[in-house]
């Protein structure tokens, strides 16, 4: 899986996967990254990726030129003929105009009667903004599956809307806030992402795989048969975790967890999931799938918040 990152900030990436599970995944080429540099794209003398924005208000809007060009040169191809009717520019990919194929190859027209995707179904074009929808990890489980992922990082006060419109499949957010630019949340992405292609964690990761599609709350779980955090993608937060010493600042570590009673150390970690999710993510329990024991024990705790 490759993961190709458009940005005027190259030198940001610098670092930031040479860390951990990713540096592992990078050196032994389960998965690549290309940092690609806006400017690179551009053909004036001061490099210009920015201009004013058409209707006046504050700040700088990133150019499409350069940005088509960067997709282009990657071999991405506008999504469909519904923006670009009577545009009919050659789309080269590895060396191959692709439009002109699609043609030859009769490819269906689409309800819109323009040309049906030419595009790669196993590559994403995603751009990343306060805009976009709320990545996830249900997201994440997806992206992991595709063999490329092209990460746009917006700037300034925002992309030309006609990339978006050209070449996106996906707007994505990574929270409620706003960032002064994608590049903290393209890498957020790909460290979501590969760590859960298979061979990256290594073998505790592959029967999660194996899963794939199952209701979210009965994979990823733990020794104990626990299941784990699935943040945002029907299921519950994780439990606390503790390790030695056994007393520390005061406070003991939960004696369930010394005691060697596995079934009373899974009751316990559930009971947990459910408290936390209670306390800092309530809007997790609508989505949750709970067995009976469960909405016992969270009306149990529900009360006990009363
Ligand atoms: N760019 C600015 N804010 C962002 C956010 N919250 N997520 C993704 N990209 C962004």
């Amino acid at each position: 899986m490759r993961f190709e990152i458009i940005t005027i900030f190259p030198t940001f990436f610098t670092g930031i996967f040479e860390n951990g599970v990713v540096r592992r995944a990078l050196a032994e080429g389960l998965v690549e990254v290309g940092i690609h540099d806006l400017r690179a794209f551009t053909h004036d003398r001061h490099r210009t990726v920015d201009d004013r924005p058409f209707g006046g208000g504050e700040g700088m809007v990133l150019k499409p030129e350069p940005l088509a060009a960067a997709l282009e040169s990657l071999g991405i191809a506008v999504k469909n003929s519904e923006f670009t009717a009577g545009a009919k520019a050659p789309i080269v990919q590895a060396g191959v105009d692709v439009r002109a194929e699609a043609r030859t190859l009769q490819v269906k027209p689409t309800d819109d009667g323009g040309e049906a995707s030419i595009r790669n179904p196993h590559t994403q074009v995603i751009l990343l903004s306060a805009q976009g929808r709320p990545f996830t990890q249900a997201m994440a489980r997806e992206l992991a599956t595709l063999d490329r992922v092209v990460l746009i990082c917006g700037r300034y006060e925002g992309v030309d809307e006609r990339i978006n419109n050209l070449y996106c499949d996906l707007e994505l957010s990574i929270g409620d806030y706003v960032l002064s630019g994608g590049e903290l949340a393209a890498a957020v992405v790909v460290d979501a992402a590969m760590r859960l292609i298979p061979g990256v964690l290594g073998n505790e990761a592959s029967s999660e795989f194996e899963s794939f599609g199952v209701a979210d709350a009965e994979i990823d779980t733990d020794i104990e048969g626990v299941p784990r955090s699935q943040h945002g993608a029907g299921g519950l937060l994780d439990y606390p975790h503790f390790t030695r010493p056994a007393e520390f600042g005061g406070l003991s570590a939960p004696a369930v967890l010394l005691n060697g009673d596995h079934q009373q150390i899974r009751r316990w970690r559930r009971e947990q999931q459910l408290r936390k999710t209670l306390a800092n993510r309530p809007d997790l329990l609508e989505h949750a799938a709970l067995s009976k024991e469960d909405r016992k024990l969270l009306d149990a705790l529900q009360r006990e918040e009363q």
